[in-house]
């Protein structure tokens, strides 16, 4: 009879655990008959001596089997994208109206805001209206009209992912690269679409801090879906600055609508266009530089805006907000914020960024915050450009009742402006295919 202290000890000792093993290990830890102690001891263990590629890959396809394994059954390819959390990151609401208009659905369940980085339901709430909880089949039925549906995970979809990720956050066992792409890939791999596209992100405001574990991280999700049958690649995309320039919930969907009338920053831009081009691409669309061109004139068409539009109503929401923002909840204060010398903007610090963010009400401070759809924070300039003292660089918004002043003054350690021009990071870094 196997013993959970037989697994740990083990895995403590870095030997590698059967499939039978890690099954009977998920299967206990769901069912409640393995306690989140021994559970715990398990998570540290691995964070300490990994899993074998085979190890993680057996692990992740118990945990997507721990529920639901849904099939979404379209006459069409389905493609999903996965962004690995960053600050300012808004591309799913522009990349799936893309990659819909281009005639591949999207069927696309999203998260809400985690630590610092912030999460596509909340940013869709912001919308007047607007239902992130469909039932399965409203939100396929909204997937057949309008291409695409975003809506947030049923309950009874990966449960054991459920259960572990709360463990991880309060045993400090959440970075680990195993982990991470066991905790991802089931999801992914659970709502059955046909490719996945990774959106890897690296830098400060990343949780995978350097480019060497961001690349392990890519490619062993890669090699995951890869075995378990799904089209997969993953772009290693840069976070060492804000996404664009808008951060916030209402904020960051004005910034992707504006995105699709074609006023996208450059970064946002690259970013969102490369990650619809890989969609299309695993879709048999053509190649990447076909997919890059097929993308950037269904922008340029408006027809990815009409598509998003028409998501909008489909999921009860007021899609004149795309023509009239003031219909988005309005923020009751502002402060404006002022370059403090000449030079050059070099660092714009995206993990501070994102906390200032959740200060201004845009986040949440325990599991039960409300979360204040007007927060938030939009960059007049951006890294690497000129400033001169007094030029305006940020405006903050709020509607709770936080100190603004306060705030505003630790959002002066957030820009570094330097006197010399700074090298730029590159947006995308690397795109590493797995079909
Ligand atoms: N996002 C997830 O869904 N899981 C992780 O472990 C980290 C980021």
């Amino acid at each position: 009879m196997m013993t959970m202290y037989e697994l740990i000890s083990k895995k403590k000792h870095g030997a590698e655990l059967s499939a039978e093993e890690i099954n009977w290990f998920v299967a206990g830890y769901v069912s409640g008959s393995i306690p989140d102690y021994q559970a715990s001891a398990w998570l540290m263990a691995v964070c300490f001596s990994s899993l074998s590629d085979r190890e993680t890959a057996d692990l992740t396809m118990a945990m997507a089997r721990s529920g639901d394994m849904q099939k979404p059954g379209l006459d069409g390819f389905c493609a999903d994208k996965h962004s690995t959390g960053g600050v300012g990151d808004k591309t799913t609401l522009i990349t799936a109206p893309i990659v819909a208009a281009c005639g591949v659905y999207v069927p696309k369940m999203s998260g809400r805001g985690l630590g610092h980085t912030g999460g596509t339901i909340d940013k869709l709430e912001s919308i007047p209206g607007f239902n992130t909880s469909l039932s399965y089949d409203d939100f396929i039925s909204v997937v057949k009209k309008a291409g695409f549906a975003v809506a947030g995970q049923t309950g009874t979809l990966v449960p054991a992912d459920k259960k572990l990720y709360a463990l991880r956050n309060a045993t400090a066992t959440v970075d680990s690269i195993p982990l991470i792409c066991s905790s991802i890939m089931s999801k992914k791999l659970a709502t059955g679409a046909d490719g996945i596209v990774l959106d890897v992100k690296t830098g400060d405001g990343a949780f995978m801090k350097t480019e060497e574990d961001a690349e392990k991280l890519a490619e062993a999700m890669v090699r995951v879906g890869r075995l378990a049958g799904r089209k997969c690649s993953a772009v290693l995309t840069d976070m060492n600055k804000p996404l664009g320039k808008a951060v916030g919930n209402s904020l960051e969907v004005i910034e992707a609508i504006e995105a699709l009338k074609g006023n996208a920053p450059p970064d946002l831009l690259e970013v969102s266009l490369t990650l619809a081009a890989e969609m299309l691409s695993l879709a048999g669309k053509g190649t990447h530089e076909e997919c890059l061109a097929m993308a950037e004139s269904t922008l340029k068409s408006g027809k990815a805006l009409e598509c998003l539009k028409y998501m909008i109503e489909l999921q009860g929401g007021n899609n004149r907000v795309t023509e009239d923002y003031s219909l988005f909840m309005q923020p009751k204060r502002s402060k404006e914020v002022f370059a403090d010398k000449d030079g050059f903007i070099s660092e714009i610090s995206c993990e501070h960024t994102g906390m200032i963010s959740l200060k201004l009400g845009a986040g949440r401070k325990t599991k039960e915050s409300e979360i204040d759809p007007s927060a938030g924070i939009v960059f007049d300039r951006t890294v690497g450009d000129k400033v001169k003292k007094g030029d305006r660089i940020a405006v903050l918004y709020t509607s709770s009742d936080c100190d603004l002043e306060e705030i505003a003054e630790e959002f002066g350690k957030v820009i570094t402006v330097s006197s010399e021009k700074p090298v730029l990071n590159k947006n995308i870094i690397k795109i590493i295919k797995g079909y």
